[in-house]
């Protein structure tokens, strides 16, 4: 069986900043109750003209160029994404277009704020046995374009950005230690889209219920997220029987610095070995994960060899952990 390599990272934020400042002016909140409940300051705002696929191109070209490889070298796109460009074609195959290569596979995969951790899974899969040798595996969201901007409840934490890894295989001693990856879709209504998709179709009153936006019962939502990805990490790093100590960098999703903060508790990792994006960036679902691995990566806090710790939580739900060396 081969093994797993990260490489090449890039991403891709789109210009404007909206302040928690500027939230003040839209919604009845306050940059004071965002900053203690959440860590977020700030989050990137897609204009009009981009879409999710965009972001992903840019991320791509980018993380092709430090692999040191052309689009045409990929053996397959996949893309982690709840908000595609269309429902089809899928974003990967917009990707695709994007990068003016054909003929490989290009898919999207939804498992919300998980949605790349299960991507490097399905990566995996197709890595160690042969079937691919360079994979584009993407996060990314437009968080914004389905964003209810009147609920002070939900538009003030989330964000729009890609990231973009090319995995390949390789003989070298790396890549996956241990993994876990989960769903829960019994109690999936507390964080949902609830419009758009063949249950409710979208119609007038669709549009003027704001139904094809993020619904999120938060404080509940909160709950799972710290049980789920405090679990999951911890559990990864037994699997591979490494502390929380002996992790060089963990790259959580960013949903709410408190919920970070937590997993770190759970897992015994030190939060000054924690990558932080959610202050800038906000939550961008799938995006997160790469993203932060992107900017780790280039700020030279990865070395080869490094044991790096991943874990998420999402809409579904979804969680997933993986230990990885670099
Ligand atoms: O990406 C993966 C999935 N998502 C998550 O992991 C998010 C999980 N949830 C959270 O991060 C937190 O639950 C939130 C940040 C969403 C909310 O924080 P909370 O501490 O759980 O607050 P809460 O929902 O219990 O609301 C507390 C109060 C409520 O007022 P009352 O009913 O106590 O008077 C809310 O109406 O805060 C109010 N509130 C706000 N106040 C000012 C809710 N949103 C705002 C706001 N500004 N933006």
């Amino acid at each position: 069986m081969k093994k797993l390599r990260i490489i090449g990272t890039g991403s891709a934020l789109p210009e404007k900043v909206l302040t928690n400042a500027e939230l003040e002016k839209m919604v009845d909140t306050s940059d004071e109750w965002i900053t203690t409940r959440t860590g977020i300051k700030e989050r990137r705002i897609a204009d009009d003209n981009t879409a999710t696929s965009d972001l992903v191109v840019e991320a791509s070209k980018l993380a092709l160029q430090q692999a040191g490889l052309n689009a045409s070298d990929l053996d397959a796109i996949i893309v982690a994404t709840v908000t595609p460009d269309t429902f089809y074609p899928s974003t990967g195959c917009w990707v695709q277009k994007g990068l003016d290569i054909k003929g490989i596979p290009a898919f999207d995969l939804s498992a919300a704020c998980s949605g790349w951790l299960y991507g490097l899974e399905v990566a995996s899969g197709l890595l160690t046995t042969g079937t691919c040798k360079y994979i584009l595996l993407a996060g990314a969201e437009c968080m914004s374009k389905v964003t209810n901007w009147e609920d002070r409840n939900t538009c003030v934490l989330f964000g729009d950005g890609a990231g973009a890894s090319v995995v390949a295989a390789t003989n070298d001693d790396c890549g996956i230690l241990s993994s876990t990856w989960g769903a829960d879709g019994t109690i999936g209504d507390l964080l949902v889209q609830p419009a758009g998709g063949t249950r409710l179709p979208a119609s007038h009153e669709t549009v003027d219920k704001k139904l094809h936006t993020v619904h999120m019962k938060g404080n509940e939502v909160f709950k799972h997220a710290v049980r789920s990805m405090g679990d999951a990490a911890a559990y990864a790093l037994k699997e591979a029987n490494v502390t929380g100590e002996e992790i060089a960098l963990f790259i959580p999703h960013q949903a709410n610095l408190r919920i970070i903060e937590a997993t770190c508790r759970r897992a015994k990792v030190s939060m000054d070995k924690t990558y932080i994006t959610v202050h800038k960036y906000g939550n961008i679902s799938a995006g997160t994960i790469p993203i932060a691995l992107d900017e780790a990566n280039r700020v030279g806090r990865i070395k080869r060899g490094d044991t790096l710790l991943f874990a998420s939580f999402g809409a579904g739900f979804t969680w997933a952990a993986i230990v990885l060396k670099w």
